[in-house]
Formats: structure tokens, sequence, C-alpha cells
């Protein structure tokens, strides 16, 4: 074991899916993916202290949303790690919350990344990276992806992971009142599904092409996301932010994940604020951020 620090921050992006393609549910439930992620510069950051026994607090603008027990995967990633190592997850981990809550940009899961990243150096573990990845897998199907960050291809439920090449793009998200649970947005996939013949999930080659080039008209052309039509289905009103967006100036437009979140390419930083003006003017999106990617993974900043 190495000389452990009093506390350790982790810093963690978001995702965006460029590409969710979706194939037909498996039989446990998982629908297999082709899921080409990219991180953005939206974060949230993971505060590791020792403590008599395991806590969270959480600060930011939707902390109130933020579960505070142990179905938070911060919690669950620190128990499971403890598990492993044979102690207890004696631990508080605060989380400064700034990624949107049940959007379909990886919240939940960057949190969990993050708590596994600082509770590794907190204890002094230095557990493999093949072995992280593996916890983050069990945590949820983004987690991997949250540690690793950058540009990837997510096949399987979206866990096993490749790195694509990625130029630099420019996002604006708006945020959404409420959330969308996960489930139910792939249960009405499944719904919306019935009775056509799902093809095989694949990654886009003309979309790979796209991201690699950094060429944003290309890249606009391109983005693709199978949960669309079921997250909007359950969220109508989501027709209307798209919609004021690319009226605005967007290149293009698409439901983030799962959702409630949009994402809007953009040109570049002067059109991200205008496009960020333009949907905070239309009333159809409680906030919006702007970010850029690709972004680094869960990264350690103090310890
Ligand atoms: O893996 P994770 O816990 O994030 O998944 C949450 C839920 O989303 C799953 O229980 C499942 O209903 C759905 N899901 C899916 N196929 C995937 C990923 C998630 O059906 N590839």
């Amino acid at each position: 074991m190495s000389a452990q620090p009093a506390a350790v921050t982790v810093r963690v992006p978001a995702k965006v899916n460029v590409q969710l393609a979706v194939g037909a549910a498996r039989p446990d439930g998982f629908h297999d993916l082709a899921n080409v992620f990219l991180a953005v510069s939206l974060h949230d950051e993971v505060t590791a202290t020792a403590a008599d026994t395991l806590t969270i607090t959480c600060t930011g603008p939707d902390a109130d949303q933020v579960p505070l027990d142990r179905t938070n995967l911060a919690a669950r990633a620190a128990e499971i790690l403890a598990a492993r190592a044979g102690i207890e997850p004696a631990v508080h981990l605060h989380i400064a919350k700034n990624i949107p809550v049940a959007g379909g940009m990886a919240g939940g899961s960057a949190d969990g990344a993050a708590a596994l990243l600082a509770c590794d150096a907190l204890w002094g573990l230095n557990t493999p990276r093949a072995e992280l990845l593996d916890i983050c897998a069990e945590l949820g199907s983004d987690v991997p992806f949250s540690l690793v960050g950058g540009a990837a291809l997510g096949t399987g439920r979206g866990e096993l992971l490749t790195p694509v090449e990625a130029g630099t793009f420019h996002w604006v998200f708006a945020v959404a009142d409420g959330g969308l649970s996960t489930p139910a947005v792939f249960r009405e996939f499944d719904r919306l599904a019935e009775g056509r013949r799902i093809p095989e999930p694949e990654a886009s080659p003309a979309l790979l092409a796209a991201l690699a080039s950094g060429d944003a008209d290309a890249l606009g052309a391109e983005l693709a996301n199978d949960l669309q039509a079921a997250a909007l289905s359950l969220r109508p009103q989501l027709a209307r932010t798209l919609a004021a967006g690319v009226e605005g100036g967007a290149l293009a437009a698409l439901v983030s994940g799962s959702g409630p979140t949009t994402a809007f390419l953009v040109a570049d930083q002067e059109s991200a604020e205008k496009v960020a003006a333009a949907l905070e003017a239309s009333g159809t999106c409680r906030a919006t951020r702007i970010a850029s990617s690709p972004a680094q993974g869960a990264t350690v900043l103090l310890s």
C-alpha cells in the first residue's frame, strides 16, 4: 500500500451519445448496443474523506434530486471496492453536482466511476485498471465509459469499450424539467418496436469518419439515437426544445441517451452562446449548459 491521503477529489465528465443503435431486448432484459460515446466538458467532482461510516452529501443546482442512500452509484462503488479489499467502506463521499440528474448524460454513472477512483486512492489500494473497469461494468452499463472518457464505441450492453478517434466539437445541452427513467425509456423502445424486426446494432462508418475528421457539419448529418422516438413518446414537449435549438442556429440536435436532456451540435463557441440564448428565450427548457468534446475520463485532482 502507498501512503494514504486525507482526502481525494476526482473530476469526472458527462457523456453524450453521437450514435446510439439499439438491438432487440435480450433474455436478461438488457439490449445490445452500438453506442458511440463522447465525453463532454461538463463535470461532477467527488471527494472521498475518511469517516466512521459510509455517508454521502451533495451540492449543486439539482442536489435535492440526488439520492443520498445506498442506491447512489457512488455508495455502491465504495461498497464493492471495500468488499473486494476486505475492508469497511468507512468513507464520506461529497458530490459537487453539475451534470443534469437522470438526464441521459450518465451523471449517476459518472459519480460511480469517480467514487471508485477516489476510494481506491484514499485507501491506497492501487487496484489494477482492468479490475476497476470490471467493477464499473458491475455498477452499470455506462460506468466504464465515465472512467475512460474521450471517445469510444461501446458494445454489448455498452460496457465493452473500444477507443475511437475524435476531433474537437462544441455542444449546447438543454436541461429539461424532471428526469426520465432509463428502464422506462427502454421499455417504451420495446413497445414501439413490437412486431418489427430489429437489426443488429452496428456503428456507422460514416459517423466514425465524421467524428475523426472534426467536421461538425459532417457529424451533424450522422447523429442518430434509436432511443429518441421512445423519449419523445414519453415526453412529447422535447420536440419543441429540439426545434428551438435548430431554429436558434444549431447544426443538429438529438436527445442525449435516454433523455430528457437534449444535445445541440454547434459550429463554435460563439455559436454555442447564441444557441444557448435562443433555447433559454424559447421557454422550452429549464437551463442550458455549454461544453466541448472530447473530455478526459475520471481524473484524480488532489490527494
Ligand atoms: O446498466 P444500467 O444499470 O445503467 O441500466 C439501467 C437499465 O437500463 C437496465 O436495467 C435496463 O432496463 C436498461 N438498459 C438496457 N440495455 C442496455 C443498458 C440499459 O435495456 N444496454
